[in-house]
């Protein structure tokens, strides 16, 4: 799915109103400013689910969940960022104007989807196997049944088998039209040193790995001989589509089951998710095998707060959960523990107890992590001062993690308790304990805007260099650049000094006049016409052209008024519209009740009447345009930014404005009325310097030249690049058609 342009993106963030998103999924009822409504991520009876139509968020007050109209959808329908910015541009009626993808991009997303496509050949493949092959039947299916897993889980997790040989798998794949490329980045297939390809998985039944949103993006495969020397499982490599990391075993399967349950269980593996799967328990997923890494804790987070870490009782199992827990704390995550009797994994368990014992044991024996951490580090050494010591430590660091104040309180209080110390003293260590670490955290980001800060002034630091170059050195300085039309090339040979004007003069217009209408752009097929700003003009005439300001400080204020232009003119403009409406509504009454007070006959009231509309009309228009003209100005002058602010006050102050002059002879001649012949004409004397400088260097190579042929060769370059030039001309007087 290609991604959606940025512009697109704004409107679609405009247009989407919070209250009309929600109601889609939630009956909300008016409660003063705002609405409520019963919340659609956990099970409520009173409402607690509050949508404020300003702020353009919901939010619950009893979990926690909301947010904007994007994150809404994000997490009540388990959206991607992109699917939720794609049902509301359906919602809203917006069209999507797909963004064009770079070369690299289109490359990317084809090779994601061909690996997509060779895992689920690949998962298929396996599938079939383990149903319709002896061995599969025999080795594979026989295994799953020994190992008390049911068709419907079989089915349902899509398991399967590799047959022994070495290219069971390759030569499927290759038969059916797959590219051996392919079948090496997903790693199901290797190249040895003597170059011939086997597959990885070989004799192993498999479990296939599924994204998020249900996509196969790797296998691991568990030998099935009790070789020790063996590795039990073998696992898909990391990839372009598979990151350990950022994968949770089950989730796929698991999350609507966590939305509703509000709680997520971490196991270890395949078989444990499985196996409770098969018992009824469907909110389990798997880091499989490896510790948890925070971007898995925040997959988990989109679906709920809360975790139970279900361990096996060994000291490795203890290790495990004890190392995820302050990473869950500090991903504002809240933790359970549950233990399972020693000897006694989660699909041991869940094999060998009925659905409702499972169940009942997980409801009475989750423990929270500080009364796990007590009975794990304490054990045995109640009465040793110093470890007792230590562990209180151990506890408050944990609490010290915790980021919601009522929250930590809680465990503040079940601390002391546990273990018998005043909770003042509790309190105060976890509070100084949060203090250093905010603190730590505070810094950091002190450092990493400093960075930041650096990295911006280095990059706006030449825009200063060149602002000021322009007017010293731009007659001194000939340009030279070596494409048309393309001035990066001059831009990178520092003769940008010589395209400055004619780009100084462009960037003048946009800040001065960037919203006032410029002109009607026609569709010829369509017979249909639209009015075009100023700024868009422009725009489009660059862009058309990959034309951007050399002089990065101009480029800087374009993308400005551009992101102003997608982002709030239109409401902006839309609101200031109301406005006036509304203001010249009120003269318009007037005028009228004092025209027929004072007319003594019906035709005068007519006249007068009409007279009153024509000219309440132009103060419309001009009020329009008056809000126009100041509109980017107005912003831009107050920009926290100090290169954009001076660039602004400088450039739209009258001093530059040529129309000031002619209007101490003529009136007629005002900048504003002369826009649809200065623009055009502004756009194009910079594209024919763009175009000078090619012909400038061509002439410098003809002279330094000797071969008589090719000189004769760039002459023609030159003719060319002159007809180009004269094409540019009769090209924007065709596109334009005169307001006036
Ligand atoms: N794991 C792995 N590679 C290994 C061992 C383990 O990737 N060599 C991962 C697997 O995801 C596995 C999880 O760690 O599911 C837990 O390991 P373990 O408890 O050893 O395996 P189980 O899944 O319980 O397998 P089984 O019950 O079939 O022995
Ligand atoms: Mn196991």
């Amino acid at each position: 799915m290609k991604k959606i342009d940025r512009p697109t993106v704004q409107k679609i963030l405009a247009a989407a109103d919070i209250v009309e998103v929600v109601s889609d999924f939630v009956t909300l009822r008016r409660r003063g400013a705002n609405y409520i409504g019963l919340c659609p991520f956990h099970n409520e009876r009173t409402p607690s689910f509050s949508v404020s139509k300003s702020k353009g968020i919901c939010k619950c007050f009893s979990c926690g969940k909301g947010g904007s109209p994007v994150n809404f959808l994000m997490e009540l329908e388990n959206m991607t960022y992109q699917e939720a910015l794609r049902y509301l541009a359906k919602k809203y009626n917006i069209e999507i104007q797909e963004h064009e993808m770079t070369e690299a991009e289109r490359i990317e997303q084809t090779e994601r989807e061909s690996m997509l496509a060779v895992n689920q050949m690949a998962m298929e493949h396996f599938s079939q196997n383990l149903y319709d092959m002896a061995d599969g039947r025999n080795i594979g299916m026989a295994y799953f049944r020994e190992r008390g897993i049911s068709d419907e889980m079989v089915k349902r997790f899509k398991l399967g088998y590799a047959l022994e040989t070495n290219d069971d798998l390759y030569s499927a794949a290759l038969s059916k039209g797959f590219k051996e490329e392919f079948l090496i980045k997903t790693g199901l297939c290797n190249r040895n040193e003597r170059g011939k390809i086997y597959d990885r998985f070989r004799g192993r039944v498999i479990y296939p790995v599924f994204s998020i949103s249900g996509k196969v993006v790797a296998f691991g495969g568990r030998t099935l001989r009790s070789d020790k020397t063996m590795a039990k499982y073998v696992n898909s490599p990391e990839s372009l589509i598979y990151s350990k990391r950022r994968e949770l075993y089950g989730l796929s399967n698991a999350k609507q089951a966590i939305v509703r349950a509000d709680r997520c269980i971490l196991v270890e593996g395949y078989m444990d998710v499985i196996s409770m799967h098969q018992s009824g328990v469907e909110n389990v997923v798997a880091s499989s095998g490896t510790s948890l890494t925070s971007e898995q804790v925040r997959l988990i987070h989109r679906f709920t707060d809360n975790i139970t870490v279900i361990y096996d009782a060994d000291p490795a199992g203890i290790k495990a959960s004890l190392r995820s827990i302050d990473m869950l704390l500090l991903e504002g995550m809240k933790v359970k523990v549950l233990s399972l009797p020693q000897g006694e994994d989660p699909d041991s368990y869940a094999q060998s107890h009925s659905a409702s014992e499972v169940e009942e044991y997980l409801n009475t024996n989750e423990i929270d992590f500080i009364r796990f951490k007590v009975n794990t580090l304490l054990k045995g050494a109640e009465n040793d001062p110093l470890k007792r010591a230590g562990v209180i430590n151990d506890i408050v660091k944990s609490i010290s993690l915790v980021s919601d104040p009522v929250e930590r309180n809680v465990y503040i209080t079940e601390c002391s308790q546990l273990l018998n110390v005043d909770d003042k003293v509790v309190s105060l260590q976890v509070n100084k304990l949060g203090q250093e670490h905010a603190l730590r955290l505070r810094r950091e980001e002190q450092v990493a805007n400093g960075m930041e800060q650096i990295e911006r002034d280095e990059k706006t630091a030449p825009a200063t260099e060149n602002l000021q170059q322009t007017e010293s050195t731009q007659a001194t300085n000939p340009v030279i650049p070596e494409m048309p039309l393309n001035n990066q090339a001059a831009a990178e040979q520092k003769d940008a000094g010589f395209l400055q004007p004619f780009e100084r003069e462009l960037i003048r217009l946009v800040l001065k006049y960037g919203m006032v209408k410029l002109a009607d752009q026609i569709d010829e097929q369509n017979n249909t016409s639209w009015p075009v700003t100023v700024y868009e003009y422009i725009n489009d005439e660059l862009t058309e052209d990959n034309i951007t300001f050399t002089n990065a400080i101009y480029k800087l204020a374009m993308n400005e008024v551009g992101s102003l232009f997608s982002n709030n003119w239109t409401e902006d403009k839309n609101a200031r519209q109301t406005q006036i409406a509304t203001e010249i509504e009120i003269e318009r009454q007037r005028g009228i009740e004092k025209i027929r007070k004072e007319a003594t006959n019906l035709g005068m009231i007519e006249a007068q009447e009409k007279e009153l509309a024509l000219q309440l009309n132009q103060r419309i228009a001009e009020k329009e345009t008056e809000f126009a003209v100041n509109y980017v100005e107005r912003i831009l002058a107050s920009s926290p930014n100090d290169q954009l602010r001076r660039l602004t006050t400088d450039l739209v102050s009258d001093r530059y404005v040529l129309s000031k002059v002619h209007t101490k002879y003529s009136k007629v001649a005002t900048e504003l009325d002369r826009l649809n012949e200065i623009v055009p004409r502004a756009i194009y004397e910079l594209k024919a310097a763009i175009i000078d400088c090619e012909i400038n260097s061509i002439r410098a190579r003809i002279k330094a030249d000797t071969d008589i042929e090719h000189i004769a060769s760039l002459m023609a370059q030159i003719n060319e690049l002159n007809a180009i030039k004269r094409e540019f001309a009769r090209y924007l007087g065709e596109r334009i058609i005169f307001p006036r």
